[in-house]
């Protein structure tokens, strides 16, 4: 079958703006697999809590929802995720504890089969005295066809607690909240083939879109942060950095 184009968008780029606003104009089954790791709805002040790093290297203007808006706003993203991917798509939303009732509702409320609750735990978190320091996220894998996705069993027992380490960037630039290369490498070999489209509606330092082009898949993505939009843009500009370590 032939895919539809991308509407207004390239395949293989970026755009700057607001997901809510993009999202809609994505022709409807033009993706194959939705990989995205939305804000959270709480008070992320980026510089003090990345996890003892330098904070002059940390690219400022997070943009943030507030939490009463959290759950309308995931319903909305969710409800375009569901309509632009394809019959046989898939979909990967991480989420904090905190807000996941939200992305759990969000993801029945558009229609999804939510298919595995992974649990990705990561070496360090933020310091606590009163309570257990959180190092792990959620990541929901849904679809829309329970019968008809892709799933490439790269691993004879593939177990649903993932335990990757976050990457040190050292001295160099980076956004408060980038994902370990190897946990998107980990979701694509699984969840996609070489050439399917790849959407990432909130790019953040544009880790999806590095993956992507690095395992020639086709992606697309949005950052509303001008200075992230930019920075994911020249991570993902021609002869650019791969994935390997967070090295060139
Ligand atoms: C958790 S981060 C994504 C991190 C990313 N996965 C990475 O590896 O760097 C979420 C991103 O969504 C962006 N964002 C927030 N609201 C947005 C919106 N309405 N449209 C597009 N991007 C948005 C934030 O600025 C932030 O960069």
């Amino acid at each position: 079958m032939v895919k539809p184009g991308l509407g207004p968008f390239e395949k293989d780029r970026v755009y700057h703006g607001d997901a809510l606003r993009l999202m809609p104009l994505i022709p409807p089954c033009s993706i194959d697999l939705v990989v995205t790791d939305p804000p959270f709805a709480i008070d992320f002040r980026a510089q003090r809590l990345n996890y003892n790093r330098v904070g002059g290297n940390v690219l400022e203007g997070y943009a943030d929802i507030s939490p009463d808006d959290y759950e309308n706003f995931t319903c909305c993203w969710l409800k375009e995720a569901y309509r632009v991917l394809s019959g046989s798509g898939s979909l990967y939303v991480f989420s904090g504890w905190n807000r996941l009732k939200d992305v759990l509702f969000g993801l029945d409320s558009a229609g999804f089969h939510t298919i595995n609750h992974i649990i990705w735990k990561y070496q360090f978190g933020v310091f606590t005295r009163k309570k257990y320091v959180t190092s792990h996220y959620h990541i929901l894998f849904a679809v829309k066809n329970p019968r008809n996705y892709t799933f490439n069993k790269v691993e004879h027992y593939p177990e649903d607690v993932w335990v990757i380490n976050r990457e040190y960037w050292k001295g160099k630039k980076k956004t408060p909240t980038k994902l370990p290369g190897e946990l998107v490498k980990k979701i694509l070999s699984y969840s996609s083939n070489p050439g399917d489209m790849v959407l990432d509606p909130f790019l953040g330092s544009g880790t999806v879109a590095v993956v992507s082009r690095e395992m020639e898949r086709h992606f697309l993505g949005f950052e509303l942060v001008e200075d992230y939009y930019r920075f994911a843009s020249e991570r993902i500009a021609p002869g650019q950095e791969t994935t390997n370590n967070g090295k060139k």
